[in-house]
């Protein structure tokens, strides 16, 4: 693979998003331009803050404030970045949401939520980027184990998830024509605030960590992670 140049990581404010950010910023080998995805919040803020305290190759950030169930105001950001940026080489859709309810106490607006930040948001910014003549080296798209199996609770994020593995296999289909591979993870459980939500009385300490989850991104975007041939790489303990 080509040194990436330029890489987007959405849901780069927390958890996995934030270790795969600062994974590779910290990495010799990392991108010159590092493209952050998430609402405004004080944990971007410090996400932010802490990368730019400590920048030992004299990387770049660009932070874009956006919630990703905007549907237009993605469209927006895309815009904005190919319009400031060659091309994003490495793409990273990782932001998540989940509302678990028993399905008789689902709202409706909550589903479209999930739908719309899990599913939507990944296929807007890959349409998006390519309909600005964009090339991807590759995109990493973050599903679940949830999406393989479901769990009384769930439906609305194992739907979502489920429906982001088979996308991910079309367009790993579709786009190996132009050079491009995309790749789905699906993470078992992993210690982070989406899991809290999932999982409030589970101990942190006893599961995978965020940073586990980054190494096996920056081993899919180095020199091996051609060699991985896979629909659906399940990253679990
Ligand atoms: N943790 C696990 O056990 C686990 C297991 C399997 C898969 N995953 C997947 O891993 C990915 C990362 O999740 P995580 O565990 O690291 O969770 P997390 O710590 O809760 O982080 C979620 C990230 O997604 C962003 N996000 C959520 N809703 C958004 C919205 N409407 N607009 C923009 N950004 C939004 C959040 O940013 P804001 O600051 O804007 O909220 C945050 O940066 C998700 O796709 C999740 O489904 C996690």
């Amino acid at each position: 693979m080509t040194k990436p140049e330029t890489m987007l990581v959405t849901g780069a404010s927390r958890g996995i998003g934030r270790e795969t950010v600062r994974r590779f910023f910290l990495a010799p080998q990392g991108p010159r331009e590092l493209i952050l995805l998430a609402r405004k919040s004080d944990a971007f803020d410090r996400t932010v803050a802490e990368l730019a305290a400590d920048n030992p190759y004299e990387r770049t950030v660009h932070r874009h404030d956006v919630d990703l169930a905007d549907r237009d105001a993605v469209i927006g950001v895309m815009a904005e970045v190919a319009d400031r940026h060659e091309n994003v080489d490495v793409l990273v859709n990782n932001a998540g949401f989940t509302d678990p309810k028993p399905i008789q106490q689902i709202d409706f607006s909550s589903f479209e939520r999930t739908i719309a930040v899990n599913l939507y948001a990944p296929f807007t910014i890959v349409q998006e980027l390519l309909r600005h003549g964009n090339s991807f080296q590759l995109v990493v798209n973050i599903a679940s184990t949830a999406g393989l199996g479901g769990r009384p609770g769930w439906l609305t994020y194992s739907a979502s998830k489920s429906a982001l593995i088979t996308m991910s296999e079309v367009m790993k289909e579709e786009l190996s024509m132009y050079g491009t591979r995309v790749v789905c993870i699906s993470p078992g459980r992993c210690a982070t605030d989406l899991r809290r939500t999932l999982a409030p009385d589970e101990d942190p300490g006893t599961i995978m960590q965020p940073e586990h989850v980054a190494a096996v991104i920056e081993m899919l975007a180095s020199d091996v992670g051609r060699f991985v041939d896979s629909q659906n790489l399940v990253v679990r303990q």
